[in-house]
């Protein structure tokens, strides 16, 4: 069962007295249950946009998009699965005055939650002798994962991070990094991590979808969606993409929706893409080996000013 599952979501935002602005254009997102996934796009790709879908804070565009959390359908069944989603979307209201250690116990107080989940908590992102200091006194990164804790109180399946290291200084990113890290070893919650920062994906996850203009052009295992992109592509026709994206991943492919259908990436054989699918029960209608088109598509992303192959500040040159 996947974390999250958005097919054909699009969202479009209307502005008075200007166009209208599509943020999310029939965008495809998999993210399997268990591990890190990273969300990477240049800023104003749609990271924020997606996962504000994907908490109800804001609606898709009606008619034709799925969106799926742990498996149930969003927003008509969100009461039932947002106990278990934790997320971190912008920075936390705390009060100032008062210790992370309080802050999280009224936080725990109201949501039903024993002290001692306080206390894992503070452990779990390292805060535990901080704990008794005033929040107003804590670093940007101190303060950052004191939002992360207050995230993990309820032990949600599936914890989603919106760029989580913006704006700290080297330190901070690597004591994030690292907590996020952490958490993925866990093996309990499934992290859905969204950067700007190629560096920061690899560093940090273990699968990444990677979203431009609105739309994901490539998604898979980290190093297979990073590297030797463009040999090997393989466009794959087959009734149920998603089901079929699902079967190849878990499979061990890089695979990117492409227009009706799928492509795989790297693929030295096209005969162990038959093998998988038809073992899962998914028979193809076409196969059909690419010229490295999406590599531009690629490029194009990266290579863009703001693209994620900016400079990193957590990474010494
Ligand atoms: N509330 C909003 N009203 C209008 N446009 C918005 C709004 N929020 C985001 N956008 C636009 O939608 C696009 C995607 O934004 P966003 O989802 O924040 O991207 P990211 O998180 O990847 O930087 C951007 O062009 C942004 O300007
Ligand atoms: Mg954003």
């Amino acid at each position: 069962m996947p974390a999250v599952q958005m097919t054909a979501v699009s969202k479009t935002y209307r502005r008075r007295g200007r166009p209208p602005h599509r943020a999310l254009d029939r965008l495809d997102l998999l993210v399997e249950d268990g591990g890190v996934h990273g969300f990477l796009g240049p800023n104003g790709s749609g990271k924020t946009t997606s996962i504000r879908v994907l908490l109800g804070l804001v609606a898709a565009d009606p008619g034709g998009g799925a969106i799926r959390v742990l498996d149930q359908p969003v927003p008509d069944r969100l009461p039932d699965v947002i106990g278990s989603v934790g997320a971190l979307v912008e920075t936390p209201l705390f009060f100032p005055g008062f210790t992370g250690r309080l802050n999280l116990q009224l936080l725990a107080e109201a949501a039903g939650l024993p002290r001692a989940r306080v206390e894992e908590c503070l452990e779990l992102v390292d805060l535990a002798d901080r704990a008794e200091d005033r929040f107003k006194g804590y670093s940007l990164g101190m303060k950052q994962r004191l939002g992360i804790a207050a995230a993990l109180l309820k032990q949600p399946r599936l914890l989603i991070l919106d760029e989580p290291s913006n704006g700290l200084d080297p330190a901070g990113i690597r004591d994030v990094r690292e907590l996020i890290r952490r958490l993925g070893r866990h093996g309990r919650t499934t992290v859905l991590l969204s950067s700007h920062l190629l560096s920061e994906i690899q560093q940090v996850c273990d699968s990444v979808s990677i979203l431009t203009r609105g739309r994901c052009v490539a998604s898979g295992p980290v190093a297979e969606v990073l590297a030797g992109r463009g040999s090997g592509d393989v466009l794959v026709q087959v009734p149920d993409p998603v089901a079929a994206a699902g079967v190849l991943q878990r499979a061990g492919f890089a695979v990117s929706p492409a227009d009706g259908g799928l492509v795989v990436h790297a693929v030295a054989s096209p005969g162990e893409i038959t093998r998988a699918l038809a073992g899962a029960g998914i028979y193809l209608e076409e196969l059909r080996r690419l010229t490295p088109d999406l590599e531009s598509a690629f490029l194009a992303l990266t290579g863009g000013e703001h693209g994620p192959a900016g400079a990193d500040p957590g990474t010494p040159a």
